[in-house]
């Protein structure tokens, strides 16, 4: 199976944001993936509802919305209405992510956990099922052009065997540091999506990257 590629538009152009967007549309990528961070649950700040809101006039794909926020339960609906079609929270900062999953569930998204690099795959067991995707973070979030921590192959491996073992549906979304030197292997460890950055806009070409990154296998 050729993973799902969504294209991480923290790397993107600002100033070029409508040509960045149709960048995307026109590209074999799949989803748009869209990094919002807070300044407290990370120590960085993106952008927030009205840069979403342009991105959404113009793209024409699934909008996968990666909070990096504290108290996430107070935007779902926000983020419902902006035209989040996937709503990812962390695990980190939800003290009743079952109520959060339901949450979003009723906004009628579907639902991602992320997990932080520290944080053990095993603390899903209870919620796997309820989950559409769990976002691994190959970095620690809050910054794009970081290094990908190689332990993040074991984690995919164990959270592929717990999803097994559950008999579950959840995909594996890995985010921070993808490039087309870890992708196969990532993919061969259970990665059913591929975030990626930098590595596709700090390119001249960012849709031959795209391709490229689609048309890994293994
Ligand atoms: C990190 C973000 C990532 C980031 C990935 O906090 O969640 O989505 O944009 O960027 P690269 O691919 O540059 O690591
Ligand atoms: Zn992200």
């Amino acid at each position: 199976m050729n993973p799902i590629i969504a294209p991480s538009i923290l790397a993107a152009d600002f100033a070029n944001l409508k040509r960045d967007v149709e960048v995307i549309n026109k590209s074999q990528a799949d989803w748009f993936h869209i990094d919002v961070m807070d300044g407290v649950f990370v120590p960085n700040i993106s952008f927030g509802m009205p840069v979403l809101k342009a991105i959404t006039k113009h793209a024409k794909k699934t909008i996968d919305v990666h909070l990096m926020i504290v108290e996430p339960d107070r935007y779902i609906k926000t983020f419902a209405r902006l035209g989040s079609d996937i709503l990812t929270v962390h695990y980190e900062a939800c003290p009743h992510l079952h109520r959060t999953i339901q949450n979003i569930k009723l906004e009628k998204m579907k639902v991602g956990v992320a997990l932080n690099p520290h944080t053990n795959v095993n603390v899903l067991e209870e919620t796997i099922n309820d989950i559409d995707l769990v976002c691994l973070m190959s970095v620690n979030p809050g910054f794009g052009g970081q290094v990908f921590i190689e332990n993040t192959y074991k984690k995919t491996k164990n959270l592929k065997k717990l999803i097994e073992k559950k008999r579950s549906s959840t995909k594996i979304q890995i985010d921070g540091g993808v490039t087309a030197s870890n992708a196969k292997k990532l993919i061969k460890a259970g990665a059913d999506i591929l975030v990626a950055g930098s590595f596709i806009f700090n390119n001249k070409n960012p849709m031959q990257i795209i391709d490229k990154l689609k048309k890994i296998n293994f």
